[in-house]
């Protein structure tokens, strides 16, 4: 795929999708990574002097001018991270925002109101994708995130304005991409989160091509139920059990390691408060639910880490929202960031597992793409990727 550095921007009109999808609370940002995460291309589009158009979505206002999703304090946060103004226009197609472009000079940033106040963003409506193809000469994709839809300033655009890779995109296509399909070994995925249900394609996807593959979080106790055991009042999805006994069976055929929890903290409720003591996993009682992996478990999930060349991690060990059960994802966190390996985090709660634990720095590709990233472990192919400028 073409990237930025191969097109000529000087003095162009560039047309920029950013994912500024963040979140807010009473109109303030409360984390603005994903507005950190595109500095790189902006940067590098304004010393190449190229008038500089971003566009992005923020929530789901299904087609309506809804005032609580407009972009304005995404335009501020930029422009007090770019230390220079960032015109906004209310509108990102028509007159609005065709007289907010005519304006630019050289260097210029520019951010549309959001895209999603139009419904044919979503919908692909081709009159819309050429609205927004006409404000510009050239087009970037940087928006990771919303790269798996099929939305108008992400696909439907480019049949009338060529897009390339920004430096965002390149790096989430370098290091998800590049653990899916050319993966460095011995490889590890570490995948956790609430429901197997959410994760079945990932895990179906990377179990051929791991050495180790550990399980925790919620999902594990289905795990833990094919096996036999007793779960209490753990959450289990008692129809996905026979799925879980074939993927025990498919590794074991395959002689990949899987790992499951051997120890437990599980609680009396789910609650901060509620008692809670450590079981082995096949010692969970009527009436106690596991909340989170136990001591031995990220023992040996560390140890299983240490001589990977390659790891994944993807959903948080246990409800590790509440103090008294986030032991196991932090430990986790730790290991990842330890190991003498390419690692890459993605999904929202890891994220801010990794981010709460200090370490965030030591590991190499934190994805800025929740389904996004989700659906490229699951090798599934990306609309917003396949659509861009090839060599
Ligand atoms: C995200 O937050 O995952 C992306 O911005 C995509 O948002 P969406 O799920 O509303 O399409």
């Amino acid at each position: 795929k073409q990237t930025i550095e191969s097109i000529d921007v000087a003095n162009k009109r560039v047309f920029v999708r950013v994912d500024f999808n963040v979140p807010l609370k009473e109109g303030v940002i409360t984390d603005d990574t994903r507005i950190r995460a595109t500095l790189p291309t902006i940067n590098y589009l304004m010393e190449k002097g190229a008038k500089i158009i971003l566009a992005s979505h923020l929530g789901r206002p299904k087609g309506e001018r809804k005032p609580e999703f407009t972009l304005k304090p995404c335009a501020q946060r930029l422009s007090e991270l770019l230390g220079k103004p960032v015109a906004f226009a209310d509108d990102c197609v028509g007159e609005v925002a065709r007289k907010a472009v005519e304006t630019l000079e050289a260097g210029d940033v520019l951010l549309l109101e959001n895209l999603r106040y139009h419904k044919e963003e979503e919908k692909n409506g081709e009159e819309f994708a050429k609205a927004l193809a006409s404000l510009a000469e050239v087009g970037v994709n940087d928006a990771f995130g919303v790269s798996h839809r099929a939305h108008a300033s992400v696909e439907g655009i480019t049949k009338f304005l060529p897009m390339v890779a920004g430096y965002l995109l390149e790096k989430e296509i370098k290091y998800v991409g590049g653990a899916v399909e050319h993966p460095e070994h011995p490889f590890a995925a570490i995948i956790g989160g609430a429901k197997v249900s959410d994760k079945i394609e990932v895990i179906s996807n990377l179990l051929p091509k791991v050495e180790v593959l550990i399980i925790g979080g919620g999902m594990a106790n289905t795990f833990i139920a094919a096996k036999g055991y007793p779960t209490g009042s753990s959450l289990v999805e008692t129809d996905k059990i026979e799925l879980a006994a074939s993927l025990i069976k498919k590794a074991s055929e395959t002689n990949t390691n899987l790992l499951l929890p051997t120890d437990f903290v599980v609680a009396d409720a789910f609650s901060n408060e509620a008692n809670h003591k450590v079981v082995s996993a096949d010692g969970i009682e009527d009436g106690w639910m596991a909340l989170d992996i136990g001591p031995a478990s990220q023992k040996a999930f560390a140890e299983a880490l240490k001589p990977m060349k390659m790891i994944v991690w993807n959903g948080p060990m246990g409800v590790f929202e509440m103090d008294n059960f986030a032991a196991g994802t932090n430990a986790v966190a730790k290991a990842v960031a330890e190991a003498n390996a390419t690692t890459i985090v993605g999904g929202g709660d890891s994220v801010a597992a990794i981010e709460k634990s200090g370490l965030a720095n030591r590991i190499s590709h934190i994805s800025t793409g929740g389904g996004a990233s989700l659906e490229y472990l699951e090798g599934k192919a990306l609309p917003g990727i396949v659509a861009l400028a090839d060599k």
